[in-house]
């Protein structure tokens, strides 16, 4: 059974993973109006994969007999300057949700919550791939420099990502 305060915390999170997607769903439309298909294919896999976090909260909450509240997500930015402001906000996002997440830890740990503990330390693992994943991007946007054929090549290059469901949840 959660703690109150635990399940308020998990529902706060619910609605953080999907403005998350929402966000990554935007930045997606944003490339796609660039004629940027392949960047706008990465963001959108980005979108379906915090989609899945959303639901891997939701269906916690079930699980150990909480009640999922859904709430308001707010509208996300349209527009950036450029593809490199993108992808920084987009790391900024996730450092931002990086810290959400040990704060959930932190609630689990006073509530003396070990299943929720447990549970997120999934995502602890998952912030720090997420954080890697973006980094290793921005360098690559840093050394190509908006220069035409690099951005071409690593648009083609994004156009291959697929979501694939993480084993461990499959
Ligand atoms: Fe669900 Fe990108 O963190």
């Amino acid at each position: 059974m959660l703690s109150e305060r635990m399940n308020q915390a998990l529902n706060d999170q619910v609605k953080w993973e999907m403005y998350s997607s929402y966000l990554y769903l935007s930045m997606s439309a944003y490339f796609a109006d660039m004629g940027l298909s392949g960047f706008a294919n990465w963001m959108r896999v980005q979108a379906q994969e915090e989609l899945f976090h959303a639901m891997k909260f939701y269906d916690f909450i079930n699980e150990r007999g909480g009640r999922v509240i859904l709430q308001p997500i707010d509208a996300p930015p349209s527009s950036w300057d450029g593809v490199l402001d993108a992808f920084q906000k987009t790391l900024e996002h996730e450092r931002h949700v990086t810290s959400r997440i040990n704060d959930l830890v932190n609630v689990a740990i006073e509530e003396r919550d070990h299943a929720t503990n447990i549970f997120l330390q999934w995502f602890v693992t998952e912030q720090v791939e997420e954080e890697d994943g973006v980094n290793d991007l921005l360098h690559k946007l840093r050394l190509i420099n908006g220069e035409g054929q690099g951005m071409l090549l690593l648009d083609k290059d994004l156009a291959t990502r697929v979501f694939t469901m993480p084993a461990a949840t499959a």
